[in-house]
């Protein structure tokens, strides 16, 4: 069960857009617990496990990386996903990762889960095209993406040095955005809509 004590520190889960051994967005989410200062752990999850979305699976056993993904998710206090845009969009990985989760319709793991989204890039826009469409994904499942300026990282490949935050004005980004998504919990923790 999630956590519902403001004394107990939230559980976040990252869950990364990118496959890469040496992804940039998976390096933000491992930087991310210098941030939170104990208020809130936060777990890695990357997707090399979760195969192409078949509704054929779901009658059987789903399989494994689907099983443990779903379940990350429900014990999860609250979610930070970070991703790239490929084409301008949402990379493959990450929109089948929420199809899975997004199981069944409106009564799934990700319905009522406060989300932060977070898009980087080496280039000038740090995916920003790509925020849109998660956000419009994640209503699509009653998640909670919340509700503040983009987190877009420019750049990012300079940003992220020897797994920290190398850069003060995308640490104070960061930092306030999850302190938005901890607001965000809180309203759920106190049955707020
Ligand atoms: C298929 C593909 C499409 C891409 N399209 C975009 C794009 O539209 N905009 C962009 O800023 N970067 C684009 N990129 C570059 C990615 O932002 C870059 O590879 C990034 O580092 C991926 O994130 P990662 O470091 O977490 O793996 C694309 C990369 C790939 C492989």
């Amino acid at each position: 069960m999630p956590a519902s004590s403001t004394d107990t520190p939230a559980r976040l889960l990252g869950i990364s857009g990118s496959l890469r051994r040496a992804s940039n967005c998976t390096a933000v989410l491992r930087a991310l617990p210098a941030l939170l200062d104990g208020r809130a752990s936060l777990d890695v999850m990357t997707l090399h496990d979760v195969p192409p979305y078949n509704a054929d699976l779901e009658g059987e056993a789903l399989p494994e990386g689907v099983r443990r993904l779903r379940q990350a998710i429900t014990e999860a206090d609250a979610l930070v996903i970070c991703s790239p845009e490929y084409n301008y969009s949402i990379p493959g990985v990450l929109k089948n990762a929420i199809d899975w989760a997004s199981r069944p319709s409106f009564a799934s793991p990700l319905k009522g889960k406060p989300a932060l989204i977070v898009t980087a890039s080496p280039g000038l826009f740090g995916g920003v095209r790509a925020q849109a469409q998660i956000r419009d994904l994640l209503a699509a499942t009653l998640a909670r993406p919340v509700a503040r300026q983009h987190v877009a990282i420019p750049a990012v490949d300079k940003k992220i040095v020897d797994g920290r935050i190398a850069d003060e004005p995308t640490a104070l980004l960061l930092g306030a955005a999850l302190d938005d998504l901890l607001a965000e919990l809180a309203l759920v923790n106190a049955g707020r809509p």
